[in-house]
C-alpha cells in the first residue's frame, strides 16, 4: 500500500503568547531610547553620572592586574554569593559600633537592580503587598512587575503617616532614605527611627535601597536604618533591614556591582534566587571592586564628585527659579541626583508635557512612571548630574517653552 502525501500546512505556526505582565509595562523607556538619537537633546530624564569623573586609568590598571594575576577569580565561574574576599571587605566596611557583620550577612549582586529583583523573587507571591515609599523608583516597579504585587503607598513625612499601619501585613517595605529617586527627599532621623521600630514590631522586612548614600552636598550623612536596627538587637546582625548598596553612583555603573547586607537567612534565600538568575556576578567586576576599595578610590574621587554635582544642582535650581518659578514648586535637594518639580496648574499633564518637551529638545521623566497606578501626572523628575551648568540652563529654558506651549494648548 502506498501512503498518500499529507497536505502541507503553510500557515505560520502560532507562537506562544508573551506573559501577561508585559502588557502593563510603560512605553516611556522606548520614548527615551528614540529621543537619545537627537544629539542636541538636553537629557534631564535619566539618572546618569558624569563620565569625566570615572578613574579610567586606575581601573584599567586594576583590570589588567586582575586578569593576569588572578585568572581564576576573574575568569572562572565564582561562588554564587560572591568572592569571599569582597564579601569580607563589605562586611568590614559597613560594620560600625553596635553593628556586627560577617561574610554571611553579605551577598554580592549584579548591581542594585539585581538586588531588587531577587528580593521580589524570594518574598513575593502574586498579589502580595509592598509598602513602597511614594513616589517610587521606576526600576524597582519594573523589577517586581512580573510578580504582580499590590502597592500600599508610604508618604513618609506627610501628616498622619503611621509607619506601623503602613508596614503591618506587607511582605516588605521599600524605601530610598538618602535622596530618593525620584523625589530627592531625605528621610529624617526621626522618620528612620520610626520605620525601624515599625519593622521590628511588625516583623516586616524593611528594604533600605541606598545608591545615593555618599552624595550629600549639604550637611552630614544620617545613620543608616541598618545601623539603627542593629542597635535594637546587639550581636551579629539578624534584624529586618535589607540594605542595598551599589558602585554605580560612587564609582561607575558599567561594573554592575552591588551588595545586599541582611540577616543570614535572607542572604541565603537571595543566594538561592541568584543561582537561577546569573549564577554569579562578574568575577572581573568583583576583582575591580575589591581593588578599588583597597586603594580607596571611591573615597579619593568623592570630593571632586561632590563639588561637581553640588554646582550642577545649584545651576538647575537657579535656572528653575529664573524661568519657571511661577509654574513649578520644588525643593533644592541636599544630595543625590534629582529635583522633583510639581506643576502648580493642575491642567499641566507631565505625560503630555514630555512630548512637547522632546519637540523643544529637552527630555524629562513624567511622574506617572513613578506611580504604580500611573495616575500622578502633575510632576516631573529632573536630573542634574549629567550636564554642565550651561546645558542645564539651556534645558530649563526649553522646558519653560514647552510648559508655556502645553498650557496654551489647554
Ligand atoms: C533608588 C535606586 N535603586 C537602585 C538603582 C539601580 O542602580 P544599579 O543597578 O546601577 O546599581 C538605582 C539607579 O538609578 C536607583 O536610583
Amino acid at each position: 500500500m502506498t501512503s498518500q502525501p499529507q497536505p502541507v500546512d503553510t500557515a505560520p505556526a502560532r507562537r506562544p503568547l508573551f506573559a501577561d505582565w508585559l502588557a502593563h509595562s510603560n512605553d516611556v523607556t522606548s520614548v527615551f531610547l528614540a529621543a537619545g538619537q537627537n544629539p542636541d537633546l538636553v537629557n534631564l530624564a535619566g539618572g546618569l553620572p558624569e563620565p569625566a569623573l570615572w578613574p579610567v586609568e586606575e581601573l584599567a590598571e586594576l583590570a589588567a592586574e586582575a586578569v593576569r594575576n588572578h585568572p581564576t577569580e576573574t575568569l572562572a565561574y565564582g561562588p554564587i554569593p560572591g568572592l569571599p574576599a569582597l564579601r569580607d571587605l563589605i562586611a568590614q566596611r559597613f560594620s560600625a559600633p553596635g553593628l556586627e557583620l560577617s561574610r554571611d550577612n553579605v551577598l554580592i549582586t549584579t548591581a542594585g537592580m539585581q538586588a531588587l529583583e531577587l528580593v521580589g523573587k524570594v518574598l513575593l507571591e502574586p498579589g502580595a503587598t509592598i509598602a513602597a515609599q511614594s513616589p517610587a523608583y521606576l526600576g524597582a516597579l519594573d523589577a517586581w512587575m512580573p510578580r504582580a504585587p499590590r502597592y500600599r503607598p508610604m508618604r513618609i513625612g506627610a501628616d498622619g503617616f503611621d509607619p506601623h499601619r503602613a508596614l503591618a501585613g506587607a511582605q516588605f517595605a521599600y524605601t530610598v532614605p538618602n535622596f530618593s529617586n525620584p523625589s530627592g527627599r531625605l528621610v529624617t532621623l526621626a522618620e528612620r527611627h520610626a520605620l525601624v521600630e515599625a519593622a521590628h514590631d511588625t516583623g516586616t522586612w524593611l528594604v533600605e535601597d541606598d545608591p545615593y548614600g555618599v552624595l550629600y552636598y549639604d550637611g552630614n550623612p544620617l545613620p543608616r536604618m541598618l545601623t539603627l536596627s542593629a542597635a535594637r538587637a546587639p550581636g551579629r546582625y539578624d534584624g529586618p533591614v535589607v540594605y542595598m548598596g551599589s558602585l554605580s553612583k560612587e564609582l561607575t555603573p558599567g561594573l554592575r556591582l552591588g551588595w545586599v547586607i541582611a540577616a543570614p537567612e535572607m542572604i541565603a534565600a537571595l543566594a538561592t534566587a541568584k543561582q537561577g538568575s546569573d549564577m554569579c556576578s562578574s568575577g572581573l567586576s568583583q576583582m575591580l571592586a575589591l581593588g578599588a576599595f583597597r586603594r580607596r578610590i571611591p573615597e579619593r574621587i568623592l570630593p571632586q564628585m561632590l563639588a561637581t554635582y553640588r554646582e550642577r544642582r545649584d545651576a538647575l535650581c537657579d535656572a528653575l527659579q529664573t524661568h519657571l518659578a511661577g509654574h513649578l514648586d520644588w525643593q533644592r535637594p541636599a544630595g543625590g541626583m534629582f529635583v522633583w518639580a510639581r506643576a502648580r496648574d493642575p491642567r499641566l499633564d507631565s505625560d503630555r508635557l514630555l512630548h512637547r518637551a522632546l519637540a523643544q529638545g529637552v527630555c524629562i521623566s513624567p511622574s506617572s512612571v513613578f506611580d504604580p497606578e500611573g495616575l500622578d501626572r502633575g510632576a516631573m523628575r529632573l536630573n542634574f548630574t549629567l550636564n554642565p551648568p550651561d546645558r542645564l540652563e539651556e534645558g530649563v529654558r526649553r522646558l519653560a517653552a514647552a510648559i508655556h506651549a502645553t498650557l496654551e494648548e489647554g
